[in-house]
């Protein structure tokens, strides 16, 4: 699988031009339509796409999931990056409202954002994404951070829209016990 994982260069310059954006997002969605045919497990699904989104892109600084695990509540998980905050309540942060709206956001500059939850100081940016099953509920969402301001556009928007949308039919089993 090694093959599939492309390593962004962070030390250099962080922001990509918008064709190298654009580029790399098809590369990377055609590799994570690869590696998820065929498997239904849901956690495997969305920690392969934390894992090869967060390694292709040198402005992706935290990577990861927010799963709904009440009414109103997100647990953090799978991503990559930094310590999380572990539980959102709807009402609170980006993650929030974004389940809340049940819409994409993007944050340029999250200091302005109102409310906005700083798990790590580093954060700059942000982009957040609903993520849905078959039925239209919302399941999780999914969370982007950079350290550079206004790293995310319309570009990251449509293509983590889509990809992410590959996670609707996906199960989440539980463990399966002898017999
Ligand atoms: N920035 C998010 C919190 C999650 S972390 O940044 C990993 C928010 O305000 O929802």
């Amino acid at each position: 699988m090694a093959e599939f994982t492309r390593v962004a260069d962070r030390t250099g310059e962080l922001r990509l031009s918008p064709e190298e954006k654009e580029a790399r997002y098809r590369e990377v969605g055609a590799q994570v339509e690869a590696v998820l045919e065929g498997e239904a497990d849901l956690l495997a699904s969305m920690s392969s796409i934390v894992c090869l989104l967060h390694n292709a892109f040198p402005y992706y600084f935290w990577t990861g999931f927010y799963r709904r695990v009440a009414a109103e509540e997100l647990l953090v998980g799978p991503y990559q990056g930094t310590m999380g905050c572990l539980r959102i309540r709807f009402d609170r942060g980006v993650c929030g409202a974004c389940a809340r709206e049940r819409r994409t956001i993007v944050v340029p500059d999250v200091h302005a954002f109102p409310g906005h939850i700083a798990c790590d100081s580093a954060s700059a940016s942000e982009i957040v994404v609903p993520v849905f099953d078959a039925a239209g509920e919302l399941i999780a969402v999914f969370d982007v951070d950079s350290t550079i301001r206004g790293a995310f556009d319309d570009t990251d928007r449509e293509h983590l829209e889509r990809i992410v949308g590959l996670l609707r039919d996906r199960e989440a089993r539980p463990v399966v016990t002898a017999g």
